[in-house]
């Protein structure tokens, strides 16, 4: 019988070492291939570049750096003037991410203006706020000169919400109107023809159905009903007085206010129709025997515990000025648990919370 052979053993470690050092070796090598080959990709993204950042440290003397502005021209992604371009914005003192940014973003005759303007370190904070759009930055400047205590953030986040601009000027669709977290505002109106599919007749219990049956979204509705009777037992009452209106129902409305007080004011109060949230289905006015005060204990305990229901007071006498309505004591709004639970710890208006965290995530 043949001699089974020992197995070299030592060969085999070998062997395995090798391997894994090559797999060790080869991903490092593969990456900084790719950082090479893939650099001018990261001019195109916005947050930071590192193709100026090595431009500026190597001061062009690296083959790498030369073969990555090589690369870029061949490509269209720079050219001569861009170099200088570069070069002029570094001496005026604009960091490399703000240079990318404008480059990527800015036409040859934007460049020059900001070239000829003074250095402007408001330009480097704007680009990195996340509401931050090129296209309206002369507005955020002439928005920011008229309300010097707005933070810059805060000034994003008004222009897009239009407010520099007249109500209902150039006001826009909601075309999203399902949506629990739904914005309907003085720039911001509904369809004539809109109107939610899921609505429920409310029980006596919970409305005053005298004048005509309430009606409301069901979601909205099982909210308000736990809301009612928790409060009730901590001796705090309340019920709906008006819910959800029709297009038309808002139009007699408001042209019966109009009438009475004048359209001024009546704009201060009443929504024009397709301008009022009581379309959506999502908001109610509330009363206990008389409408709902400021100052009475009800207020106090939907002010305190309305958001774990998904409700918070609309319209506040701090925000009349994004709101354009003066305030409301009675005029509840369901926005669900998260978006109401941000407002109420954050203390600010549905609006300001639309536009950062409902606009921004549809444009993503
Ligand atoms: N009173 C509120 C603003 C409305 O009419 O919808
Ligand atoms: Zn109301």
């Amino acid at each position: 019988m043949k001699k089974k052979r020992k197995p070299n053993y030592k060969l085999r470690r070998n062997i395995a070492k090798f391997i894994l050092i090559l797999l060790i070796f080869i991903p490092i090598i593969i990456i900084n291939k790719t950082k090479i080959v893939n650099a001018p990709l990261y001019f195109t993204y916005r947050e930071y570049s590192k193709v100026l950042d090595a431009l500026f440290e190597v001061n062009y003397n690296n083959k790498e750096v030369v073969n990555i502005i090589t690369d870029l021209k061949k490509n269209n992604k720079i050219n001569d003037s861009t170099d200088d371009y570069i070069l002029e914005l570094n001496n005026k003192g604009y960091s490399h991410n703000t240079i990318n940014f404008i480059l990527l973003n800015l036409d040859k005759k934007d460049i020059t203006k900001m070239l000829n303007n003074k250095y402007s370190k408001d330009f480097e904070e704007y680009i990195k706020l996340p509401l931050f759009n090129y296209n309206k930055y002369n507005r955020y400047l002439s928005y920011q000169k008229k309300n010097t205590n707005l933070s810059l953030e805060d000034v994003t986040v008004q222009i897009e919400l239009d407010l520099d601009k007249e109500h209902y000027e150039d006001a826009v669709l909601e075309d999203n109107p399902d949506s629990i977290t739904a914005l309907v505002n003085k720039h911001r109106y509904l369809d004539e023809k809109y109107e939610p599919s899921d609505l429920v007749d409310m029980d006596d219990k919970y409305a005053n159905n005298t004048y005509r049956q309430m009606r409301i979204r069901k979601e909205v509705y099982e909210e308000f009903k736990k809301m009612v009777d928790d409060a009730k037992d901590d001796g705090i009452k309340f019920y709906a007085e008006s819910a959800y209106r029709t297009f038309s129902f808002q139009d007699n409305l408001y042209k019966e206010y109009v009438v009475s007080y004048g359209q001024a004011k009546a704009d201060t109060f009443a929504a024009r129709p397709g301008y009022s949230e009581h379309q959506l289905g999502t908001s109610l006015d509330i009363a206990n025997t008389w409408t709902i005060k400021e100052d009475s204990k009800e207020y106090k305990w939907i002010d305190e515990n309305g958001y774990k229901y998904g409700f918070i007071f609309r319209y506040k006498e701090k925000n009349e000025n994004i709101t354009g309505y003066k305030a409301e004591s009675w005029h509840i709004r369901y926005v669900g648990k998260d978006a109401a639970t941000y407002i109420h710890n954050h203390n600010i208006t549905f609006d300001e919370y639309y536009a950062k965290f409902i606009i921004t995530k549809n444009k993503k």
